[in-house]
């Protein structure tokens, strides 16, 4: 299977790479800024019909939720209108296209993990525009599957886990958010969960049109995955400060975050007979790794 995966330099695209690097049965071929930029209408789609894969990973985006509160306008090109381009470019060359997106379309208002169907309702104007790409996703290509997938790190790029490691070196305490509550999710180990799915798609064992959660399994608040990063720090004679917990009120920021966005993973457990690995034991790995340099 020919596999094109948009973002080439991001976490989950450098873990396709990675992990799909000892597989003869699939091809994997990436695309990335400047040749092609998702802001340029057009651009990708030159991209896809130049490569005509069997499948598309749409994994750019623009993923600072922040910065996406000023820079609307630009969100929503990437993340939406983008998205809706991809996939159209795939069903011109009839390839199949999986969607990444987020658990920040939800509110965070239940009091329990969110499945599929649930209402979405993002806060921020990052949701907002992942939403709409869903749609267009949807609307383009009816061979998609979209992924909604939360908290993503690993050792490459930026992520919240590179971001303690790094604060931890020159400051003694780190207050940290301790009321908002999700899955973190290596994004290698997303990386083993898409594999298998193009893998589905590829014997026909997958149902395509379909929304999937996939995140880590277990939740925690960004406070106790800080507190787990530093415990591997410490565990490994590598700089660490305390972790004081803080509320969102004690730490405004820009964007809205939902309270509540751990995912219900049950469909993709179901469907695939598997369920990404406990957040705490990838969370290690992926520090061990940044202490031992081999972030990119
Ligand atoms: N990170 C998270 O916590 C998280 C949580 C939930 C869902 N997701 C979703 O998962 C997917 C992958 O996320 P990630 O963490 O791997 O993201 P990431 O590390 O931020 O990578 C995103 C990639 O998109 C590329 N990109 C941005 N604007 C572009 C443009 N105009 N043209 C071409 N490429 C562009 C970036 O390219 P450059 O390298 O050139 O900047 C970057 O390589 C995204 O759909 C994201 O919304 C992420």
């Amino acid at each position: 299977m020919r596999l094109l995966v948009t973002g080439a330099h991001g976490q989950v695209a450098l873990s396709l790479k990675e992990r799909g690097a000892g597989r003869s049965d699939i091809s994997l071929m990436f695309a990335s800024r400047p040749q092609t930029d998702l802001s340029v209408p057009g651009s990708v789609a030159a991209a896809i019909r130049d490569a005509s894969p069997d499948m598309v990973v749409n994994a750019a985006a623009f993923t600072n939720v922040d910065l996406a509160e000023a820079e609307r306008e630009h969100a929503w090109r990437i993340n939406a209108e983008a998205a809706g381009e991809v996939a159209a470019a795939a069903a011109d060359v009839d390839a199949a296209i999986i969607q990444l997106s987020t658990d920040y379309v939800f509110d965070g208002t239940r009091g329990r993990p969110w499945r599929e169907d649930d209402a979405i309702r993002p806060l921020n104007v990052y949701g907002t525009s992942k939403a709409a790409g869903e749609d267009m996703v949807r609307r383009a290509n009816p061979r998609h599957l979209i992924i909604r997938t939360s908290w993503v790190v690993s050792p490459f790029g930026r992520n919240f886990a590179k971001t303690i490691v790094e604060a931890a070196r020159s400051r003694d305490v780190l207050r940290v958010v301790d009321d908002q509550r999700g899955r973190p999710t290596s994004a290698l180990d997303l990386a083993d969960a898409i594999l298998a799915m193009a893998d589905g798609v590829g014997t026909g064992a997958v149902n395509l049109g379909q929304t999937y959660h996939v995140a880590g399994a277990g939740a925690a608040s960004w406070f106790e995955l800080a507190s787990e990063i530093m415990d591997e720090c410490r565990r490994a004679g590598a700089p660490s400060a305390g972790v004081v917990p803080v509320t969102s009120a004690e730490w405004p920021t820009a964007a809205l975050r939902p309270r509540n966005s751990v995912l219900d993973c049950s469909r993709f457990e179901a469907d695939f007979g598997t369920r990404l690995p406990g957040w705490r034991i990838s969370v290690r790995n992926i520090v061990s790794r940044l202490l031992a340099g081999h972030a990119e």
